[in-house]
């Protein structure tokens, strides 16, 4: 991911990819080892494969493989492993990082965990874990307020016109590239009062509940929007609920002053950091 710049020059200027050819090298390397990873698991479904029980993703394509004769190209093997590659990829980076600023923004906010330690303890209790579906909606609401602030994806992946196309008066010809810049949108100030403000209070109403604003786009939106989003959103409560209901985070005295600043790639990503860890 640190590898892939996002927004980088060379979308605007191709030819400049010549420049980077090292790193293009290296990103490609790493695409044959993942390809060599999960080429394993393909292997290892096919000597159980039993199509009365298909169990996942690849059982149910490998199924697809022998049984529909009509799109061969689609339905290759060369597919399945490229898609699970980019499911891999696109599913676990993204929301481990939104993790990682979690915890960031929470030893640098220790009011705002203590919130939310008190929501989820007085909500759910403290003999029983968190589950998807309890109404946490200052939780919540922190959780989508790391998810403005830090834009995880900063820019969406880039699209092509289909079509000509007019749009508040520019007109965008067919085969134009289109990168939305997602982090331009989250700290327009236009939309959001204070931007670089962690305040989760801005996703809540006067009566504390939790709501969507349409200025807020972590997965982007239209059609081709994040696939996983439902996913992630599942898992980044059940893992940011979990950890907090059992641990309290600070950081250490001696540690460096916490920083905002970030590693921009496809994604963006806190620099390292210490936290102490705290059983409650
Ligand atoms: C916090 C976690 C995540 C964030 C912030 C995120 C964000 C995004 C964004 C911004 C896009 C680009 C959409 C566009 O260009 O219009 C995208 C695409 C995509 N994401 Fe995610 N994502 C996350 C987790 C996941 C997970 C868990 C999966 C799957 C397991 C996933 C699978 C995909 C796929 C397959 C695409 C490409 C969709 C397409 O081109 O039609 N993502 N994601």
């Amino acid at each position: 991911m640190a590898n892939s710049s996002s927004g980088g020059v060379q979308h605007f200027i191709p030819v400049a990819g010549y420049l980077f050819s090292d790193l293009k090298k290296k990103t490609m390397q790493m695409n044959k080892r993942l390809i060599h990873f999960v080429n394993n698991i393909v292997n290892d479904h096919k000597q159980v494969f039993d199509p009365d029980n298909l169990d996942d993703y690849i059982d149910v394509f490998l199924n697809e493989m022998n049984t529909n004769t009509k799109d061969t190209v689609a339905l290759s093997e060369e597919n399945l492993l490229r898609t699970l590659v980019q499911l891999f990829i696109a599913g676990s980076e993204t929301t481990v990082t939104t993790l990682r600023w979690c915890f960031l923004y929470m030893i640098a906010n220790p009011d705002i965990q203590s919130r939310v330690q008190d929501e989820i303890d007085s909500v759910v209790g403290r003999n029983s874990l968190p589950r998807v579906g309890d109404k946490l909606p200052f939780t919540e609401a922190t959780i989508m307020e790391v998810q403005r602030i830090a834009s995880i994806v900063p820019v969406g992946v880039p699209h092509v016109a289909a079509a000509d196309t007019t749009l508040r008066g520019y007109l965008i010809p067919k085969g134009t590239v289109i990168i939305s810049n997602l982090l331009a949108i989250h700290h327009n100030q236009d939309s959001w009062y204070e931007p670089e403000k962690f305040e989760p209070e801005r996703f809540l109403d006067s009566k504390g509940d939790m709501f969507y604003r349409n200025e807020y786009v972590p997965f982007s939106i239209g059609r081709r929007a994040c696939l996983g989003e439902n996913l992630a959103k599942m898992e980044l409560f059940v893992y940011f609920t979990h950890l907090l209901h059992q641990f309290s985070f600070k950081k250490p005295e001696e540690s460096p002053p916490i920083t905002f600043e970030s590693t921009l790639g496809a994604t963006n990503a806190p620099l390292p950091f210490e936290l102490i860890v705290t059983k409650r």
